[in-house]
């Protein structure tokens, strides 16, 4: 188990905290966990404001793939795929790689990339409907965080049965009271957030041994 920046060369995306932070409301909140078209093409106070493919996740497939050793014949799953992007890109950088995903948003799923039609299902990353050990590599970015704190063990659980540990999770998280204070500006959707050492005890729980890192505001 290792925590490990397999997104550093993702670019940051721009983030204005205070307009999020203003229009932020309940209704607001119970929209963005729709994970609907709101969610992803919607306005920026609703989730991403346009969630498109640009080929950012190239270079981040490409470490995915050096870091796991992943080969032609390999089988990848993405928790949390939204719109296969990643997937996309572990099918290019790798071909031969038998890449899929899994995602709760029929949206996404609807919209997702041409290249990727057949290999996304739909479902949620607390029950993962496939067999123990059945994937040589799972990764699940920015997404069991959405689960309450039950939730993300079962979720954490679920990633471990499959990939016996070759796994990598990136997870909401926060170093100061300060970065904490604008995270809580920002969050919409996850319903569990910890600084490292309340996740370390969370992957403890679930007897997770993979690879993760934290999403800083
Ligand atoms: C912040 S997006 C991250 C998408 C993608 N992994 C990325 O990094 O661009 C969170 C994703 O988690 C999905 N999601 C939320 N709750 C989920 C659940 N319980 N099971 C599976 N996916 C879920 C949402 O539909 C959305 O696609």
């Amino acid at each position: 188990m290792a925590e490990i920046d397999l997104l550093a060369k993702l670019p940051q995306s721009r983030r204005n905290v205070n307009a999020r932070a203003i229009a932020k409301t309940p209704e607001i909140i119970a929209i963005a966990r729709q994970y609907g078209q709101d969610y992803f093409d919607g306005r920026r106070e609703y989730g991403y404001g346009g969630y498109r493919y640009d080929g950012r996740w190239v270079p981040v497939a490409e470490d995915i793939i050096a870091h796991f050793r992943l080969k032609p014949g390999d089988r990848v799953l993405d928790v949390g795929c939204a719109k296969g992007f990643l997937v996309k890109d572990l099918l290019t950088a790798c071909p031969g790689l038998e890449a899929f995903g899994i995602d709760v948003s029929e949206y996404a799923l609807m919209h997702c990339e041409p290249e990727v039609v057949g290999r996304l299902h739909l479902g949620s990353c607390e029950h993962l409907p496939f067999p123990n050990g059945s994937f040589a590599a799972v990764l699940s970015i920015n997404t069991i965080h959405n689960c309450d704190r039950a939730g993300v063990i079962r979720s954490l659980k679920e990633i471990q049965r499959l990939s016996g540990g070759r796994a990598f999770v990136q997870v909401d998280s926060y170093h100061t009271a300060e970065q904490r204070a604008l995270f809580l500006d920002w969050v919409l959707t996850a319903k569990f957030h910890d600084y490292p050492a309340g996740w370390r005890q969370v992957f403890a729980e679930a007897g997770y041994t993979g690879d993760y890192n934290w999403t800083l505001v």
